[in-house]
């Protein structure tokens, strides 16, 4: 069973610039509610009963979200408004099953992944990338299903335009598993549209075995000298572990960047 999940919070945000430059990219409104709590959303829904949040020094202000009780208790003494005693409760659900850990240092997925490493509980965990958003069906929980089933590791996958291999980890399938499902050979961060071996993308839910953190603490960094959670996987799929590339079927947007998050306010509100 699943029953935790990591999401890394520490990046800049550069690709939102200049809405960033004083607030957490997680933070903004998508239709009237912070990005971040979709994404928690879909983990409540997978059945995910602890989320750890990895912030820096420099994201306080999501923990601060989660955390601001005495401010609320002063508003509703004062107002007893049914709206914010209700948004108070939604928030309070979130923290319950929130942890905080620290990477102050931009050092990667990877390095961010290792912060957690001694709050992992179970044999696998679930990441999910809060930059992408997948909206009209819950791919965390897909992805549950075909882990429960294959008792394998599970990455989601998508088509992407040749034009922008270089912006995304790309598989190299094995054998297929089903309509949606394919084994996988490898996995390569970022590669040249020359060097890249299908036009299939990881987007950002993962299903991860523990034994990563072993390949995390003696992986060297790689592209742009960071520490990437691609080449940890690759390690450990050159000693046989299996990973399962998911084909998934929800919508797609990238939030990070400041066409998808324009367009994730319209489709969310068309839902
Ligand atoms: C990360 C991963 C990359 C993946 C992408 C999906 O890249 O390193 O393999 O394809 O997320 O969004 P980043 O967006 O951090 O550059």
């Amino acid at each position: 069973m699943i029953k935790q999940a990591i999401i890394p919070l520490a990046g800049l945000g550069t690709r939102l610039l200049p809405l960033t430059s004083v607030f957490a990219k997680e933070l903004l409104p998508i239709n009237g509610r912070p990005g971040i709590e979709y994404i928690l959303d879909e983990c409540i829904e997978a059945g995910i009963k602890e989320v750890i949040f990895i912030i820096s020094n420099k994201k306080i202000m999501i923990k601060n979200y989660f955390y601001n009780d005495i401010f609320y208790k002063k508003i509703i003494t004062k107002k007893k408004d049914i709206r914010i005693i209700n948004e108070y409760k939604r928030i309070l659900k979130y923290k319950k099953m929130i942890k905080f850990v620290y990477q102050n240092k931009p050092l990667g997925t990877g390095d961010a992944v290792l912060k957690t490493r001694k709050y992992i509980k179970d044999k696998f965990f679930l990441m999910l990338l809060p930059d992408d958003l997948i909206l009209k069906k819950n791919c965390s929980k897909a992805m549950i299903k075909v882990h429960n089933k294959y008792k394998s590791s599970v990455m989601a996958s998508m088509n992407v335009n040749k034009k922008t291999i270089s912006r995304w980890g790309i598989y190299k399938l094995s054998k297929k598993i089903n309509k949606t499902d394919y084994f996988i050979n490898d996995v390569i961060e970022k590669p040249s549209i020359k060097n890249a071996p299908s036009n299939k993308a990881v987007i950002g839910r993962y299903i991860l075995p523990k034994k990563i953190f072993s390949k995390l603490l003696k992986q060297k960094p790689g592209k742009g000298g960071e520490i990437h959670i691609t080449d940890a996987i690759q390690s450990l799929i050159n000693e046989n572990y299996k990973f399962i590339a998911h084909n998934f079927s929800g919508k797609y947007l990238d939030c990070g960047s400041m066409d998808g998050y324009i367009k994730s306010s319209m489709e969310i509100s068309k839902l």
